[in-house]
């Protein structure tokens, strides 16, 4: 496993139309396992493959938080960062993920993104949705999501349709996020 490096806007890769994948390989496998390397590092709740510069339909996703009762990080005397993990992982997968029946309902959360790194904006979406994928053996699944899941595979599906998720915001405040992320970038 290898963690691997994150685009982020404005590299072109980012709005390209991922492909269906129909190799269920170990190269599959490990970029999966590379996928959730980078995402725990990095760290985030869910990646799509292109933000690691591979146009293929796969996705990683994680809702699990830190642990709550975690102490906040702290140097041993060695000065080293004790890196907390979280209570229990809950990793999941989607390949070739597919949406339809999306709520007429709609609910909205304050997204961020690996590739539009320190913005974080309100998006609206379908409350709900129906999402079918594959599993890494090639296997097909149907459920319906609903609460920060759905937000969350829905930010992901973008991300194969070369979407980001500033990308819904009004022109005015897509402008003024892109300008933060310039000031931000330039302090760095
Ligand atoms: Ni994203």
């Amino acid at each position: 496993m290898a963690i691997r490096e994150i685009i982020e806007i404005p590299d072109p890769r980012l709005k390209q139309v991922s492909a269906p994948v129909t190799e269920f390989d170990e190269e599959l496998k490990a970029l999966v396992a590379d996928m959730f390397e980078t995402m725990y590092d990095a760290p985030g709740i869910g990646l799509a493959a292109i933000q690691v510069g591979v146009p293929l339909r796969v996705l990683v996703i994680d809702l699990q938080p830190e642990d709550p009762d975690a102490e906040p990080e702290a140097c041993d005397h060695d000065g080293h960062h004790h890196h907390h993990q979280p209570t229990k992982r809950e990793p999941q997968i989607f390949i070739n993920p597919v949406l339809s029946d999306p709520s007429e309902e709609h609910s909205v959360y304050n997204e961020g993104c690996l590739s539009v790194p320190e913005i974080y904006a309100e998006v609206e979406r379908p409350a709900r949705v129906r999402v079918q994928w594959q599993d890494l053996d090639g296997n097909h699944h149907d459920e319906v999501m609903e609460d920060i899941m759905a937000t969350c595979i829905q930010h992901e599906i973008d991300h194969l349709e070369g979407i980001v998720f500033i990308d819904h915001l009004s022109r005015l405040k897509r402008q003024m996020a892109l300008k933060k992320l310039e000031k931000l970038r330039k302090a760095a």
